[in-house]
């Protein structure tokens, strides 16, 4: 048993208030998303999820990682969808990784080689915060694209956890399973901050979407768009950011 959970959550808050004020991000929750900038997203989590989900299944009998292989969260699939509809049927030869989805790609090899516990931090990283704010983000980019039912945001539906309830237990179930693992203080600290490195190469990925997003946008609204910082989503509800 651990408080890995816990240890996680506090652990990342930083991580994830920085990772809410991106340039990216700032712009996204006020409801600026293109087309351009999202699909790239889209491509390098394509690469990223394709290796990730790679990996946890060649340690599915590991007695750590195996304990988080839950296969309906694998988001393959569903970013195949949406990649054919945002670049058509050959988008496997449009799409280019960017400098920071390869390295992300590249750690996510290593660690699975040398250290696989550690992918742990990367299932954490993504699939809680697809489970959590994605699903808000989901309902921005239907509205910002202007998009025809059903299609262009498979990545942030769950088929078999449809509902906000379901979510909302898979979540918890997710947190009982992280706790369930028998791991020392070292693990535990080394987890965490493979965690925080996870959220660093994701802000390194909207980091470089920046110029795309720049680029559409009046010099003058852009500042105003971005100069005010969020209070982290997942900082405590009635107190200051730590
Ligand atoms: C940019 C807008 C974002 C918003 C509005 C947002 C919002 C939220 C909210 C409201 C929660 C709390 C859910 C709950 O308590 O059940 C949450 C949790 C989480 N988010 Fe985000 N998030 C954003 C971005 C991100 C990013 C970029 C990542 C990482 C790539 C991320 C990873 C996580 C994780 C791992 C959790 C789970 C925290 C825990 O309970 O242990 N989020 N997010």
């Amino acid at each position: 048993m651990s408080n890995l959970a816990t240890r996680l959550r506090e652990g990342t808050q930083k991580s994830h208030t920085a990772a809410e004020n991106t340039t990216f991000m700032k712009c996204f929750l006020k409801g600026i998303v293109e087309t351009v900038p999202f699909r790239k997203l889209l491509s390098n989590l394509y690469l990223v999820y394709t290796t990730l989900e790679e990996e946890f299944r060649r340690h599915q009998e590991h007695p750590v990682v195996g304990k988080l292989y839950f296969p309906e969260l694998n988001r393959q699939q569903n970013l195949e969808q949406d990649l054919a509809f945002y670049y058509g049927e050959n988008w496997r030869s449009e799409i280019v990784p960017l400098k920071a989805g390869q390295v992300y790609v590249d750690r996510l090899k290593e660690i699975s080689n040398t250290d696989p516990a550690l992918l742990i931090a990367h299932s954490y990283t993504r699939y809680m915060g697809d489970l959590s704010g994605g699903q808000a983000l989901k309902h921005i980019v239907r509205s910002a694209l202007d998009l025809p039912s059903d299609r262009g945001t498979a990545f942030y539906e769950f088929e078999q956890l449809p509902t906000i309830e379901a979510k909302k237990e898979f979540k918890e179930k997710y947190r009982q399973a992280l706790d369930s693992l028998s791991l020392d203080e070292d693990m535990v600290a080394r987890i965490v901050e493979e965690a925080n490195y996870a959220f660093t190469l994701n802000r390194n990925v909207v980091d470089e979407l920046e110029a795309d997003v720049r680029a559409v946008l009046d010099p003058h609204v852009f500042e105003l768009l971005t100069k005010q910082d969020r209070v982290g989503s997942t900082t405590a509800r009635h107190g200051h950011a730590a």
